[in-house]
């Protein structure tokens, strides 16, 4: 269910499309940003904003995997797994996540704080290995560098070791 703050910002979504089922994505994308992933009450809401059937939504929110379907950590962790990131240690990266946090791919830590998925290109392919963490990019992980990052999300809830995305160069990391 969208929350009263959500709602304001519906009608300007709306009227951004000439095609009412054009604010599809945005819409879905609205639903995530409230709770950290798209419920079926949300699909339902927004299949009748758009005047469509429900499955008609989901058939959208099921093919985009950016969009989460279950509930997820605070923190969720996508580990980029193509070509380019697997040449330099994704699968080590993913190992680094079980190692340090105890979970796998489509898994979320008891606590509720971590949640991973293995996930297709993130676009940063010469940065690599690199985790996309909610909003913000972490490329060329070491053990060490994914260490610090975990250790700040769960004392500060941020890490100044994010660079990106569209932060170029990354004035910390060398090459
Ligand atoms: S291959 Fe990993 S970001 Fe492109």
């Amino acid at each position: 269910m969208f929350s009263a703050e959500a709602k304001k910002k519906i009608p300007e979504i709306l009227k951004r499309y000439p095609i009412k089922a054009s604010a599809m994505l945005p819409l879905l994308n609205l639903a995530q940003e409230e709770e950290g992933w798209v419920s079926e009450e949300h699909m339902c809401e927004i299949a009748k904003l758009l005047d469509l059937t429900p499955p008609k939504v989901y058939e959208v929110a099921t093919f985009y995997t950016m969009l989460n379907l279950k509930p997820i950590g605070k923190f969720h962790l996508q580990v980029c797994k193509s070509l380019m990131c697997a040449l330099v240690g994704s699968d080590t990266l993913i190992q680094w996540v079980d190692q340090e946090l105890g979970i796998t791919p489509g898994e979320t830590t008891e606590d509720g704080m971590f949640t991973l998925s293995a996930v297709e290109c993130l676009a940063s392919c010469g940065t690599g290995p690199m985790m996309q963490m909610n909003d913000d990019y972490f490329e060329r992980l070491t053990l060490e560098r994914f260490r610090t990052v975990i250790a700040d999300l769960r004392s500060t809830g941020e890490c100044e070791l994010a660079t990106g995305p569209f932060r170029w160069p990354d004035p910390e990391v060398t090459t």
